[in-house]
């Protein structure tokens, strides 16, 4: 076939052999016992401790796990023979379409050989599945085939959360166990010069397309590995995305266009998830092309079009624990490479004071992201995170360079039954006494939930005009008066 390497016989070990699982690893969660059927008529027995006997259970079900376990001994079987007349590791996710399908005939062949009672569709389910195994991830291939999918959450081999349209639910993935997840774990990691085993027990990645990678195993995983990927598809979402969805109203869109065209510092507000991130890569996309851009980012997420941008990413520390550069050394060499502007994907620490001192000194038009749960929650997020900086600055001090520097406060959230929308655009006006004073120039203001369980509501215009209007006009902009004026923009009901 002179694709891929005939492995001469007797076989050597298999290449891509999973990993024995430490012994603090080997924890399988119990299977879900189904509840013992009530006579008709009666009320169901009350609740006992303990598994109900085994002879309740229903005939059915008892052949669907004889059916699988058959399908997964045969899923093995046929994997070994085919690292035997192969050389799996030359194979790989960007294998082309030509390769898959001889591998593929290649399977069909064992599964004859291996089980002649097989039936078409249970042969090209096993093919499907080893092509998975062999060329990509196993069982997460499918999950990453789907568009539809934000996020997958992996905790232990048998329990597989997705995100699909802003709702958490549990798929029907599984992987076999435990040593087979470490082994998906490992293919992801391995590429990429990382570990993940007993010493490295935590490590960020990131998948081809961009998807944001963390696996944890034990002994910190107590019950078995675990993996979150915050996927970055192929179509990330847009400003028409935020319009279609009633994330936000165009006449926002517009305002903040004119907001970073003029270069007003601007600071995003979020929980986990709430979509920071997103907004922060809409943002950016408002940037001139003719100014220099420096990103920088823990795990390179964003995706700027404009030509002139030079990406910046952390590095972890290597095996010997050295070599760690973080965001903070990231931002204080940023700020000799002359940038116009400088983005940064997330302030957790102390890198937050030498962001303000960056705004503050020229470095107009900065964006960042922190993690807070309202507007006025993120002030004293700031506060805490520059006291990490080791610098002893009176708290009325970091107020005042929080005022100085950030112009304008944009808040996104995950809203019940899973929207999610800029529910804030707020002015930083200044300092009275020790407060810091805002003003919000835009709010989504939540009506009730619906019967679907969404939150539905209206974002609305407060009516206020912001103090840096003129700064806008100065820059260009076309601003019409309408935006200021209070009344509903978007009804999202
Ligand atoms: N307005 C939106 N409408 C629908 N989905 C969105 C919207 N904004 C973001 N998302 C999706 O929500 C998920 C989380 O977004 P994002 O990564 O931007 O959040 P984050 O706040 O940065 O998360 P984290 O706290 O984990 O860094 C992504 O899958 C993203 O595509
Ligand atoms: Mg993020």
């Amino acid at each position: 076939m002179g694709l891929f390497t005939q492995k001469p016989s007797p076989p050597p070990p298999r290449a891509d052999a999973p990993r024995p699982a430490p012994p603090e690893a080997s924890a399988v969660p119990a299977p879900p016992v189904r509840p013992s059927a009530g006579v008709p008529g009666k009320p169901p027995p009350p609740a006992k401790a303990g598994p109900p006997p085994a002879a309740v259970k229903a005939k059915p079900d008892k052949l669907v796990d004889e059916r699988t376990t058959r399908m997964n001994e045969l899923k093995s079987e046929i994997h070994r023979k085919l690292v035997d007349q192969l050389d799996l590791t030359k194979l790989s996710r960007d294998a082309t379409e030509e390769v898959r399908e001889q591998v593929r005939q290649i399977i069909l062949a064992l599964c004859e050989e291996a089980d002649a009672l097989l039936n078409y569709a249970e042969r090209q389910r096993l093919a499907q599945e080893i092509l998975d195994e062999t060329f990509g991830l196993g069982p997460l291939e499918t999950l990453l085939a789907d568009p539809g999918i934000s996020d997958i959450l992996i905790n232990g081999p048998h329990q597989v959360y997705v995100e699909k349209n802003g709702r958490l639910i549990l798929s029907d993935v599984k992987f076999k166990d435990n040593a087979h997840l470490l082994h998906v774990i490992d293919k992801i990691v391995s590429p990429l010069g990382r570990r993940c085993d007993e010493v490295c027990p935590m490590v960020d990645a990131r998948l081809k397309d961009g998807s944001r990678v963390n696996a944890i195993i034990p002994p910190l995983a107590i019950d078995g590995p675990s993996m979150s990927i915050r996927r970055f598809g192929a179509d990330p979402i847009t400003w028409d995305d935020y319009i279609r969805f009633k994330s936000t109203a165009p006449e926002i869109v517009e305002f903040l266009k004119a907001c970073v065209h003029a270069g007003l510092n601007i600071l995003i507000v979020g929980g986990t998830g709430s979509g920071k991130t997103t907004l922060l890569n809409n943002l950016s996309s408002f940037i001139p092309d003719d100014e220099r851009i420096v990103t920088i980012e823990d795990a390179a997420e964003l995706q700027l079009r404009q030509p002139h941008v030079v990406r910046l990413e952390t590095r972890p520390a290597n095996i010997e624990g050295k070599g760690r550069i973080t965001i903070r050394d990231l931002l204080i060499n940023a700020l000799r490479m002359r940038p116009d502007r400088i983005v940064v994907g997330e302030c957790r620490g102390g890198e937050t004071l030498d962001m303000l001192q960056a705004m503050n000194t020229g470095h107009e038009g900065s964006m960042t992201t922190i993690h807070a749960n309202s507007t006025r929650d993120a002030v004293q997020r700031v506060e805490t995170m520059v006291m990490m900086s080791g610098f002893e600055l009176p708290t009325k001090a970091i107020r005042q360079q929080f005022a100085s520097a950030i112009n304008l406060i944009v808040q996104a959230a995950r809203l019940t039954g899973g929207p999610r929308k800029i529910v804030s655009v707020t002015e930083v006006q200044g300092m009275e006494g020790d407060v810091v004073t805002m003003q919000d120039l835009f709010k989504f203001e939540q009506d009730g939930v619906n019967a679907n369980g969404r939150a539905f509501g209206r974002i609305v215009s407060t009516g206020v005009r912001p103090s840096f209007v003129d700064r806008l006009l100065a820059s260009g902009a076309v601003l019409d008066p309408q935006w200021f004026v209070a009344r509903d923009l978007v009804i999202d009901d």
